[in-house]
């Protein structure tokens, strides 16, 4: 049976036992991850019964060399690999694009040319469609800049309309606070 997945929300940078929860999730929280957290807008969390198993940030430190207006970067995403294939991402990515848009922004995503999981799904959603390419300033290896074709910076170069962007959170439940188990403080290990 597949598992039943929760979704909280949060508008602020996690911080304390919260980020290092989040941390915990991730393979490699280095100091970019932090750096990327500190600036987070919204972040989306995957529970399973209570049990932090995926993450998802719209955050505003963007290095990458985009040219879009006003970029809102979707970024942290990770699941954890025991919970892989399951629609996930799916989820958090939309979420988070919802979250993006709304506030007038244009939502960028960053892709390491490798990363198939990633391109895939990017490469086959009508929501997104390469910006540039560049090569990552720390790997040296080619990156992808994708930009939602519905954000108003997308639409107006393509000559047509800019959608009218909602006002912020409408289209979103407010924030929740976790509730974890008694002994579920901290997320699945990666
Ligand atoms: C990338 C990642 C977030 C995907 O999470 P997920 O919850 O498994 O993704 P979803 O279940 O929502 O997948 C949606 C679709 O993406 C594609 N996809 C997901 N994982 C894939 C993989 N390993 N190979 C190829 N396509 C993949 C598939 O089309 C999938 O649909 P399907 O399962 O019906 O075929 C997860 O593999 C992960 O955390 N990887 C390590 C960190 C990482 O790469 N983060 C992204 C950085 S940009």
């Amino acid at each position: 049976m597949l598992p039943t997945i929760e979704y909280s929300l949060s508008y602020a940078p996690p911080l304390g036992a919260e980020r290092d929860a989040l941390s915990a999730l991730c393979h490699t929280p280095d100091a970019r991850w932090h750096e990327r957290m500190d600036h987070a807008e919204f972040v989306v969390t995957a529970l399973h019964e209570g049990t932090r198993v995926g993450l998802g940030i719209v955050h505003t430190s963007v290095t990458a060399p985009t040219q879009v207006e006003r970029p809102l970067e979707l970024g942290g995403m990770f699941v954890h690999p025991a919970y892989r294939r399951l629609g996930i991402r799916q989820h958090m990515a939309d979420a988070r694009l919802t979250y993006a848009l709304s506030m007038g922004g244009t939502p960028i995503t960053v892709i390491d040319n490798r990363n198939e999981a990633s391109w895939s799904y990017y490469e086959r959603s009508s929501k997104w469609t390469p910006e540039q390419e560049y090569t990552g300033w720390f790997t040296g290896l080619p990156m992808t800049i994708w930009v939602a074709t519905e954000s108003s910076w997308y639409r107006t170069r393509m000559g047509m309309d800019p959608l009218v962007p909602a006002q912020p959170n409408v289209v979103l439940p407010p924030a929740q606070p976790l509730v974890l188990g008694p002994d579920q403080g901290n997320a699945v290990s990666a």
